[in-house]
């Protein structure tokens, strides 16, 4: 991470690749912030994708307040609830993914299986996926669960213009899994799923008009609609793989009191990427601003096929 660079802006941002993430200090998330501060964070955003705010040992209201500036915040998830007093925030802790990914707790770790590949957009099951993600590190081990991110703006623009023509006018049906869908009844009264939406497999930017590629790159039950099925398989074989290329990429270690926001219309991300290499507790508490049903270069709108829009809280 280079040094701050120093700046005529209430805030000072620190840019961690040529691509993608920066530092921003100069910000107490616990006091209300200033319109020009809240306008230079949107242009950080716009411009880094994945901003890290460090030592920001905040509140739930502090968290849920910071977001506002961002735009109205959605429930925490549309299918795992929130907390019982702030239906906006899900808390993870990382024995959830040891338990959901790896139920062979009682085999050395040597033998696990590592075939975890979780590089996604969050909530791309419903038609209109949140605008921001905000994660907030609560306990944080001393190594391990770091996160990493891809700028998807930058994978779609190093494509060869003939991959693009080809790639700007797909949609793509994208659902939940079998697993999202098997829970009791949610205290909002709202329906679990199942989901099932249609999106542009290239999205452009609603504030900067950018575009880029729009798929969770670790997924593997969408299909591009209209194509067999070998065509659809190679041609987001392909999409993904250009979305993760290592250049386009940043890696946030979290440490206590590491609050990250990133552009979910512009951005994936995987983590924790270890979970199930570490023992250390791993506890953090994010909310979401909605967002707009994504458009794509030919004015496609995402619509969902199953289940409810997500809705909005306030
Ligand atoms: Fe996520």
């Amino acid at each position: 991470m280079s040094a701050a660079i120093k700046t005529q802006s209430t805030i000072q941002l620190a840019p961690a690749t040529p691509v993608i993430g920066a530092e921003v200090t100069g910000v107490d998330l616990r006091q209300p912030l200033g319109a020009r501060t809240v306008a230079e964070i949107q242009q950080a955003l716009d411009d880094w994708k994945v901003l890290v705010f460090r030592d920001q040992h905040i509140s739930d209201e502090d968290q849920l307040r910071f977001g506002r500036y961002l735009g109205p915040l959605t429930p925490a998830h549309p299918v795992a609830e929130g907390l019982p007093d702030h239906p906006e925030i899900w808390e993870r802790q990382a024995s959830e993914y040891v338990e959901r990914h790896r139920p062979d707790l009682n085999i050395p770790l040597a033998k696990a299986p590592r075939d975890y590949n979780g590089w996604h957009i969050d909530i791309t099951f419903v038609a209109n996926p949140n605008s921001y993600s905000i994660l907030r590190g609560v306990e944080i081990p001393p190594y391990g669960g770091d996160t990493l991110f891809t700028n998807l703006q930058v994978a779609y623009e190093n494509l060869s213009p003939q991959i693009k023509t080809l790639v700007d006018g797909l949609q793509y049906v994208n659902g939940t899994s079998a697993y999202d869908t098997e829970g009791p009844p949610r205290r909002d009264g709202r329906k679990p799923g199942p989901f099932v939406s249609v999106h542009p497999l290239v999205r452009v930017h609603p504030r900067t008009g950018k575009k880029s590629l729009f798929i969770s790159p670790g997924g593997r039950n969408g299909h591009i609609v209209g194509l067999k099925q070998r065509e659809s398989e190679a041609i987001l074989d392909l999409v993904r793989a250009e979305s993760i290329r290592p250049e386009y990429g940043f890696r946030v270690h979290w440490t206590p009191g590491t609050l990250v926001i990133w552009d979910n219309q512009a951005t994936a991300h995987a983590g924790p990427i270890d979970y199930a290499l570490f023992t250390g507790k791993r506890v953090v508490r994010r909310i979401t601003v909605a967002g707009e049903l994504p458009q794509g270069p030919d004015g496609f709108r995402s619509r969902p096929l199953e289940g409810e829009l997500f809705n909005v809280i306030g």
